[in-house]
């Protein structure tokens, strides 16, 4: 994983490093560092955030107009000082910073330590830079010749930028699998992880491809090679300025920022796309390749985490409304098993960053296999969307809390009206359906302000419950994604260990676990699976299980059953796994805050998983 940024040119570097760091923190946050050179080379680096490196350099010589940042999610060492980025070399004449994975780190370190070289941290990415100068110097090459050369005996993944002190009037770049965009500007090269924290800068954006390597030089000039030496001709491409806002507001955490943030978001995700006046859901992607979605009997949807568990309604709802068989898959299972794709198959990938490896690699594969890939994706220009066949944007603005609400209302928002527009174009839906389901979708933003409102109650159950080291969620139907859901925003952020059933599974094995300390949350918004559900509550209170019911305000249950009670307001059953997320969220926001964890970056996570 990890954030690099970059800049050479005419600015002060560091401030420029440091913003961008900051933007890159959702791909970790685990420590951060900075290379400047002015004459010569400051490094600083720093366990933690990009705050605490920010307080090291305080007072410190930070000037000069070439320098590199990175910040951290450890893989190879534990989070420390002496295993942040950047390395140096042997020699202390190179400096880089690196993302991925070098995956016969081993062989060249042994092979190295041979010839003398000593290391300093455990990471894999200081055996890459010392590989390099070992090129360097023994064929007494150009930096740019000995990343070249270094990188064909390197296995794995990366994206580098790398300079050498000695020449310190350009910046060697490289990419294999892990992005790394290149920001064209008049006043010099931005280079970053992802395009977001120079799009303040620049709307000029080279994307490199894998294998691919980069000389950017301060007077303005760069040319592109591949790894056998030949000239790219790279394609420059427009980014929109970003508006995006990066303050937390009024709020104490962008996750309840972003929660609070839905009616809006959700909003913009349907405002162009709800056709009232045809009775119609406006999808371009689909409509650009209607013939195919109407000939399709097969989807694959791919995804992980949280994106998985949209995957999962978007299967309940495609099959019941258009009758199109789907298959949800995790996309690190799916990218190693060989699936069967069979023509007019189409594969969706699912993603709020659409830079996560494994759907990445998910995607690659189906498109290897001759599928028509389409995304589902947050995050504009990422890479999933750049390497789909047809892209549709979730429009939920940049998500910074590592766990996903708005992106993931956002998802579901999206497949609903992909089921509904599915249906229209094979025919298995009649009009009236249709404008029922249209006006609904129109009326979510509202009822999602609605289901808001339970905050303060929320806050109050979760306040008693929040000592307790385990939960349980349970749902049936539509609602049974919800509660895997809604475990796992739970455990990610307050690490109370959660696990998400479907209501009628408990008898089967986990009912074992129900006693008085087990708070099990109960989602009962969706009418058709009522009376099946209050049995299983029935069940759970007879084990003296803690009920918290989850319920629709008009919906008559005994509260006889229930130690605790949320009301949301009721919806549009297809509807209903958009208004029973928002009490979840509430539910582990409030949990991570009593236990005093850090709410937007948990421990051991990043926001986006960029290796396997
Ligand atoms: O960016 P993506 O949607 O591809 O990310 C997938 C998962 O890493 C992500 O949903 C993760 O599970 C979240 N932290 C959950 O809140």
């Amino acid at each position: 994983m990890c954030g690099i940024m970059a800049y050479i040119g005419k600015k002060e570097a560091y401030p420029i490093i440091i913003d961008g760091l900051k933007k890159l923190e959702y791909r970790g946050y685990d420590s951060a560092g900075v290379a400047i050179m002015n004459g010569s080379l400051s490094l600083y680096k720093k366990q933690g955030k990009v705050t605490f490196l920010e307080d090291f350099t305080d007072g410190k010589k930070t000037n000069g107009n070439l320098a590199m940042g990175h910040t951290r999610w450890a893989t190879h060492g534990i989070p420390s000082d002496y295993n942040a980025h950047p390395h140096t070399s042997q020699s202390g004449r190179l400096v880089m910073v690196h993302n991925g994975i070098i995956e016969n780190y081993e062989f060249l370190k042994t092979l190295l330590k041979e010839k003398g070289f000593n290391f300093k941290s455990d990471t894999d990415s200081e055996v890459l830079v010392q590989f390099i100068e070992w090129y360097q110097v023994k064929y007494a090459l150009t930096l740019k010749e000995a990343v070249r050369r270094a990188l064909q005996d390197v296995e794995g993944t990366y994206a580098i930028v790398i300079m050498d002190t000695i020449a310190p009037n350009k910046i060697i770049v490289a990419k294999k699998e892990n992005p790394l965009a290149i920001g064209l500007a008049d006043d010099g090269f931005y280079i970053a992880s992802d395009a977001g924290p120079m799009s303040k800068y620049t709307s000029e954006v080279i994307y490199l491809n894998d294998e691919e390597v980069g000389e950017l030089n301060i007077d303005g000039s760069f040319s592109v090679i591949d790894l056998e030496n030949n000239e790219i001709a790279s394609i420059v491409t427009s980014i929109s300025k970003s508006n995006d806002n990066y303050d937390k507001g009024s709020f104490d955490s962008y996750m309840l920022k972003e929660i609070f943030q839905q009616p809006d978001t959700i909003k913009n995700c349907i405002s162009t796309r709800l056709d009232v006046a045809n009775n119609n859901i406006d999808l371009k992607a689909v409509d650009e390749h209607k013939r195919l979605f109407k000939n399709t009997n097969r989807i694959i949807i791919v995804g992980c985490g949280t994106s998985w568990h949209a995957g999962l309604i978007g299967e309940y709802l495609i099959e019941a409304l258009a009758n199109v068989s789907v298959e949800v898959e995790y996309a690190s299972e799916f990218r190693y098993r060989n699936p069967v794709i069979n023509q007019n198959d189409i594969v969706i990938a699912i993603s709020q960053s659409g830079e996560t490896a494994d759907t990445l690699a998910a995607l690659k594969l189906a498109n290897e296999k001759g599928a028509f890939t389409y995304s589902l994706v947050n995050t504009p220009e990422s890479t999933i969307a750049r390497h789909s066949d047809s892209v549709s944007y979730i429009k939920a603005g940049v998500e910074i809390g590592v766990a996903s609400t708005k992106a993931f209302t956002g998802q579901v928002t999206l497949l609903t009206m992909l089921a509904i527009k599915l249906a229209i174009i094979k025919e298995t839906i009649n009009p009236s359906e249709v404008q029922k389901y249209i006006k609904a979708i129109h009326q979510l933003p509202t009822l999602v302000e609605g289901a808001l409102k339970t905050k303060n109650v929320i806050k109050k159950i979760v306040k008693k419950l929040s000592n307790n080291n385990n939960a349980l969620f349970l749902g049936r139907g539509l609602n049974f994604p919800v509660a895997l859901e809604g475990a796992l925003k739970l455990k990610e952020i307050s690490y109370i260990h959660a696990e998400g059933y479907p209501a009628a599974e408990m008898k089967h094995g986990p009912i074992a676990l129900i006693d008085e300390n087990m708070p099990v949350f109960i989602l009962a918004t969706n009418d058709s699976a009522l009376n099946k559900l209050v049995s299983n509550i029935q069940e759970i209170k007879s084990r003296k299980g803690i009920v918290v019911l989850i319920k629709n305000e008009d919906q008559i249950i005994s509260k006889e059953l229930a130690d605790y009670v949320i009301e949301i307001p009721k919806v549009e059953e297809i509807l209903c796994p958009i208004i029973s997320s928002i009490p979840l969220q509430l539910i582990s926001y409030y949990a991570a805050k009593f236990r005093g964890c850090n709410i937007d970056q948990p421990r051991n996570l990043a926001k986006s998983v960029t290796v396997e």
